[in-house]
């Protein structure tokens, strides 16, 4: 059942061009430049009373809430809070009917994610569930959902889960952005067009990135310390490509928002230490741009310490080649999207060191593919 891959987390890397496929299917029309989710379960009328989103979940799709906290509050003008489910509870948290609640896990059944839901439901609050197991606790607790249909999966780690997750999160931000009428309809036919670029521009990340994975893997196995950074939308993917590395590989690695180096972790640099960037950008979006430029001079201070920087940008960018040791090149597409294909390296990256340690990538040690206690 692993159609001929060594790893259930290497076949299922590179499902994601079809999870992403089947996650926007029938959810998007080209034609009429709508997006329809069915089971959303709210209608226009109450959307448009939301007054604020708070998102509960564990680990990768954590960093999957991180990302739609980005895209919903800069597409439809929301306010988002990302809160661990783990620690949701413990705080007491402020809330009421004018909150939307989101829960993502892949699984449907995490245990905390599940009393994070109990929480938002206690405060008479809507829920909305963005799982990948249909029928599982979390979506039979929701008033709606939206499924990411990313198919089974078997590895530990989580990797097909988490871009159907953007995928689903994405289309949700534009959806609100549509009912809230924060975007010209030519700027959601741009967005939208961009979703459905994005198989086959995945299908072409893992043809042309995979290679040069596996060679970094053999330059860079035996590191037992690493950091990964990115600014804005793209930190929360330096956080899973960190947590990636460090669940299978069991190579210390951090993820940190690249502009907070210089308040303390620049001391960790030198010249052994692995340092993963991520610097891409959309040239068409100016507010892209600074970030990315941003980004640029927190890479000089790295390699200034001779630090070894491996970046991830996007084609035809040459002046990071000339400022940075190691580039892995993916394309450029919308700001909001880029996340999903900036992943794809990373994961690539965590599996092959991984195989090179000769780790058990499908079931690393004291893990559990669901969580089910608090
Ligand atoms: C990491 C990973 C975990 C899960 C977390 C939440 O690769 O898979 O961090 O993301 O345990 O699980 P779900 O999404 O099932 O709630």
């Amino acid at each position: 059942e692993k159609e001929g891959y060594p790893h259930f987390m290497l076949k299922e890397i590179y499902e994601q061009p079809r999870a992403v496929r089947d996650t926007i299917r029938g959810r998007l029309s080209m034609t009429t430049g709508q997006v329809s989710l069915p089971d959303l379960k709210l209608s226009e009328e109450e959307l448009l009373k939301i007054q604020r989103v708070v998102i509960a979940s564990c680990g990768t799709s954590w960093h999957a809430s991180l990302v739609a906290k980005f895209m919903i509050e800069r597409l439809a003008r929301l306010p988002v809070e990302v809160d661990y489910a783990s620690e949701f509870r413990y705080r007491k948290p402020i809330l009421g009917k004018t909150d939307l609640g989101i829960l993502v896990s892949q699984s449907g059944e995490t245990a905390d994610t599940l009393a994070a839901q109990a929480e938002m439901i206690a405060h008479a609050m809507p829920t909305l569930a963005v799982c990948n197991v249909i029928g599982s606790a979390i979506p039979r607790r929701a008033l709606g959902s939206i499924s990411t249909n990313a198919g089974p999966e078997i590895g530990v780690a989580s990797t097909k889960a988490f871009t159907a997750q953007l995928a689903a999160l994405f289309l949700f931000s534009v959806y609100l952005a549509q009912i809230r009428n924060t975007l010209s309809s030519e700027e959601c036919y741009r967005l939208l067009s961009a979703l459905g670029e994005l198989p086959n521009q995945i299908d072409a990340v893992l043809r042309s990135a995979a290679p040069v994975c596996e060679r970094l893997a053999k330059e860079f196995y035996g590191a037992e310390d690493s950091l990964f950074l990115g600014r804005g939308i793209h930190y929360p993917i330096a956080l899973e490509g960190a947590l990636k590395l460090k669940e299978i590989s069991y190579i210390h690695a951090e993820g940190y928002p690249a502009g907070e180096m210089k308040h303390g972790p620049n001391a960790l640099i030198d010249e052994t230490l692995p340092v993963v960037c991520v610097a891409t950008k959309d040239p068409n979006d100016p507010e892209s741009v600074l970030k990315y430029e941003k980004t640029l001079s927190n890479i000089q201070e790295v390699t200034a310490r001779n630090g070894r920087v491996i970046a991830v940008a996007c084609e035809n960018d040459q002046e990071i080649s000339r400022l940075v040791e190691h580039v892995i090149f993916i394309p450029s597409t919308v700001e909001a999207l880029l996340p999903i294909l900036e992943v794809v390296p990373l994961q690539l990256f965590a599996y092959y060191i991984a195989v090179e340690r000769g780790c058990d990538v499908d079931q690393p040690r004291n893990l559990a593919k669901s969580v089910t206690v608090e």
